[in-house]
């Protein structure tokens, strides 16, 4: 374990995730949903943060996440104000997982759609992580900032892990995807898609 920052010095940090500054005066750019599907276009991976809550372990599904330092060694996440893990991720650790494109039932699960499949919980670290995901990093967490309607949670890795033959669930234009396979005759063949 990295140091770890705690209440006092995270409360502090978290005052930066301010509400939005009362700008009503600047015009919208345009339609929001048209913005949305406009970024809809940069297709990402998708991880679920998961974290422990009394004695219950929630997730939440995310596709904002991006590296952002190797020393320290911080991540960030975008998440909604409205979110009800982003007062938990503030304050306590968590664990990225990122999933695999056999997870898709995952990813749904912790986006509000509850699935059947039991959660294949692992507790070796501070945070709960989901089992047979590609990879996964535990953090503790070290800035809030504000993000407009979301607020930027920046993570500090204390631990991480990998498969070496997972492949990535992916998601573009409110779809979900995979990697397309080579095949071997050399040229590219099925990428999965389906919508969210
Ligand atoms: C593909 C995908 C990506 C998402 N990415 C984010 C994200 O980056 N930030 C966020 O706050 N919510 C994101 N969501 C929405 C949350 O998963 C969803 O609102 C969830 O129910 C919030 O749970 P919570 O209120 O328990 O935190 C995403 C959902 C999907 C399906």
């Amino acid at each position: 374990m990295t140091d770890v920052m705690w209440d006092a010095e995270i409360y502090e940090k978290a005052a930066d995730a301010r509400p939005p500054a009362s700008d009503t005066a600047l015009p919208p750019i345009c339609d929001p949903r048209q913005l949305r599907n406009t970024l809809g276009n940069f297709a990402t991976g998708v991880v679920v943060l998961t974290y422990q809550a009394g004695e219950d372990f929630y997730g939440v599904t995310v596709n904002s996440f991006t590296s952002v330092s190797l020393d320290p060694p911080l991540v960030l996440v975008s998440m909604q104000r409205t979110s009800r893990a982003l007062a938990y991720l503030l304050e306590r650790p968590f664990a990225v997982n990122v999933l695999g494109d056999n997870q898709l039932d995952t990813a749904l699960h912790f986006a509000g759609k509850p699935q059947s499949r039991p959660v294949d919980w692992v507790t070796d670290g501070p945070a709960p992580r989901i089992g047979g995901s590609p990879a996964y990093l535990q953090c503790t967490p070290w800035a809030g900032y504000d993000g407009g309607d979301h607020v930027l949670v920046l993570g500090r890795v204390t631990a991480y892990g990998q498969q070496d033959d997972a492949r990535p669930l992916l998601f573009y234009r409110g779809q979900w995807s995979a990697l397309a396979q080579e095949s071997e005759d050399g040229t590219a063949n099925g990428a999965r898609s389906e919508r969210s």
